[in-house]
């Protein structure tokens, strides 16, 4: 298969067409069989429940070209039972976990000439997602209902790659207690917007949420979820109801334990110890691990020793050994890998 003339090591984590996306439709209380399509544009009612009242649910994974040249992709049945959990909670059918997975991978096969090679620091992003296609006007779910999945190519989610980079506390809320902030659904998203251009805008890479009810604890970015490392190189990261479970959170800390000898604990973490930790990053698919140097609360400046210029050194060993497990450097925990081809 000749790769597309992409000057992969040069892109960023932006939108690019590539040349199949895959379709299901729900109708009548069931999902059709799906199929392969060129057509990249959607034609649906005006009053569809996706445009009236944002049902719309997504997910996003990434196909890796490993050391060996396999095309692979990293625990897809967690994004598929992640969907489920979203699809039930926002009124939508769910689409079956081995049908998801199966949609995953035919859309990569399809699109093969636009996984990254080996080494480039690309990826192919997949983007699954779900929405209210019938008209809905009184405020109700939709009844129909279509499942897409579409690929892209991307590089690193922020500018620097792994430079640190600096975050700010922000004064807007990401989600409520007992809301939707535990589910992929794009009204999270939405939430964030003005908060994240703000941040942008005032030369913040990122915003750092505090949970709504109280202000006191650590929720998540726009787009992430934290890991903190201890002076003692214990690894810390936030519990709560309203953040996203992160499945690179829940890959990393098996890392930490299991790999690297590391002591990990998911707890409440409340914003007056961040300032003591040693290490902080970010952890999605989109965004890897990416360190954060320095935090900005209204003013106030947390630097973490590791400063500005490289990952700490336990994050970096967290970095190297889940890119080596899912570019196939390392051996990955059973059933952790699943090769496309
Ligand atoms: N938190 C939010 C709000 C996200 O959008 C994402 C991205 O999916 C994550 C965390 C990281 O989740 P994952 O590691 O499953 O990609
Ligand atoms: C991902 O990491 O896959 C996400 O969905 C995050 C998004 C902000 C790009």
């Amino acid at each position: 298969m000749e790769k597309k003339n992409i000057d992969w090591a040069n892109i960023g984590f932006s939108y690019q067409q590539t040349d199949k996306r895959y379709v299901s439709n729900y109708k009548n209380g069931a999902w059709d069989e799906g199929a392969l399509i060129e057509d990249d544009t959607i034609t649906i009612s005006e009053c569809a429940g996706v445009l009236q009242y944002a049902q719309t649910i997504f997910e996003g994974l990434k196909a890796y070209t490993t050391e060996k040249g396999q095309i692979v992709i990293f625990r897809p049945d967690l994004n598929a039972e992640r969907l489920e959990d979203s699809a039930r909670r926002i009124e939508m059918p769910v689409f079956p976990k081995e049908r998801f997975v199966d949609a995953v991978v035919k859309t990569i096969e399809a699109n093969e000439a636009y996984v990254p090679p080996y080494g480039s620091g690309a990826t192919l992003y997949v983007r699954p997602y779900m929405f209210g296609s019938s008209p809905v006007i009184g405020v109700k779910p939709a009844d129909e209902y279509q499942f897409r999945v579409f690929t892209t190519p991307v590089g690193p989610y922020f500018k620097g790659g792994a430079k640190p980079i600096t975050i700010k506390v922000s004064d807007f809320d990401r989600a409520a207690p007992h809301g939707t902030g535990h589910i992929k659904a794009g009204l999270n998203y939405a939430m964030s917007l003005h908060a994240i251009v703000t941040a942008h805008e005032e030369g913040f890479d990122e915003n750092m949420y505090l949970d709504a009810g109280t202000r006191t604890k650590v929720e998540e970015t726009g787009g992430a979820n934290f890991l903190f490392v201890t002076k003692d190189n214990k690894i810390v990261t936030p519990k709560s109801g309203s953040i996203l479970p992160s499945i690179t959170r829940r890959s990393l800390m098996t890392v930490a334990k299991d790999y690297l000898g590391l002591e990990v604990e998911e707890r409440e973490v409340l914003f007056d110890e961040v300032k003591d930790f040693a290490e902080c990053g970010l952890c999605g698919t989109a965004a890897v691990i990416s360190p954060v140097g320095k935090i900005n609360d209204h003013g106030k400046e947390i630097c973490f020793p590791s400063g500005m210029d490289e990952m700490g050194p336990i994050t970096k060993k967290l970095y190297d050994t889940l890119t080596g497990i899912q570019m196939g450097r390392i051996e990955a925990p059973e059933g952790w890998i699943k090769v496309i081809k």
